[in-house]
C-alpha cells in the first residue's frame, strides 16, 4: 500500500485506450475540487533523466535490440522517477501516474520475452514492493483504439504501430493482472462515452480518498 500520507494512483491500458485523456481530466477535476497537491506524471519519464530514457526507449530502440536493453532502461527510468514519486507521497500529494509496473508486466512479460520473476526482482529493488493504492485500467477494444490513434494528428511511434494481435495480447495481459489484484485494479470499459468514463473514475477515486 501507499507511503505515509499521499495517495498513488496509476492509469493503465493499451495505446489509444484513452488513459492519457482521462488522467488529465481527473487531474483538472481534483485540482479544482479536492486539493492543490495533485502531481501528474508519466512512465517512462517524469524526471529529466527519465524523459531522456523515454526518448531512447520509444524513438531509438527497435525490435532488433536486445529485450533486456529495453527492460533495464525502463527500470533505470523508474528508479529515478520513483524517488520523486516517494518524495511527493511523503509530502501528502495525490500522485497520478500514466503507466507504471502493470505496463511492464503487460508489455515486457506478456507481449515480450521477459521472465516475470526478473521484473518483480527489479521492481522490489526500486519500491520495496509498494504498490499503487489504486489503478484505473481502461480496457479498450484494440481495433477501436487503433482507429483513435490514426485520428490523432501525431506521428505514430513504434509502440503505436504494434499489430492488432500484439495489442490483444497486451490487453489480455492487463486483464490477467487485474484478475489477480482485484482490490487494487479498477477495470473500466475504455470504449464507453468519455464523460461516462470520467464520472466512473471520479467516483472511484473520491471513494478511495475518503477510505
Ligand atoms: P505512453 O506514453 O502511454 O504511450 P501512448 O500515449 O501512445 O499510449 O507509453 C509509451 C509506451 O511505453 C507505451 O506504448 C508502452 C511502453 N511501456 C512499456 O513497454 N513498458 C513499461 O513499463 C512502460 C511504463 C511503458
Amino acid at each position: 500500500m501507499g507511503l505515509n500520507r499521499g495517495i498513488f494512483i496509476t492509469f493503465e491500458g493499451i495505446e489509444g485506450s484513452g488513459k492519457s485523456t482521462q488522467i488529465k481530466l481527473l487531474y483538472k477535476f481534483l485540482k479544482a475540487n479536492v486539493s492543490k497537491k495533485i502531481y501528474l506524471t508519466r512512465e517512462p519519464g517524469g524526471t529529466k533523466i527519465s524523459e531522456k530514457i523515454r526518448k531512447l526507449v520509444i524513438k531509438d530502440l527497435n525490435e532488433e535490440n536486445n529485450p533486456l536493453t529495453e527492460l533495464f532502461l525502463l527500470f533505470a527510468a523508474r528508479a529515478e522517477h520513483y524517488d520523486l514519486i516517494k518524495e511527493k507521497l511523503r509530502s501528502g500529494y495525490i500522485v497520478l501516474c500514466d503507466r507504471y509496473l502493470d505496463s511492464t508486466i503487460a508489455y515486457q512479460h506478456f507481449n515480450g520475452s521477459i521472465d516475470l520473476k526478473l521484473i518483480h526482482y527489479l521492481q522490489k529493488l526500486i519500491d520495496k514492493n509498494i504498490r499503487p493504492n489504486l489503478t484505473i485500467l481502461l480496457d479498450a477494444n484494440p481495433s477501436v483504439s487503433k482507429k483513435r490513434m490514426h485520428l490523432r494528428a501525431k506521428k505514430l511511434d513504434r509502440f503505436d504501430r504494434e499489430s492488432l494481435k500484439k495489442m490483444n495480447i497486451i490487453k489480455k495481459g492487463f486483464l490477467a493482472i487485474a484478475k489477480v489484484e482485484k482490490k487494487r485494479i479498477f477495470v473500466i470499459n475504455g470504449n464507453a462515452d468519455l464523460d461516462l468514463i470520467h464520472d466512473k473514475i471520479k467516483s472511484k477515486v473520491l471513494k478511495s480518498l475518503i477510505k
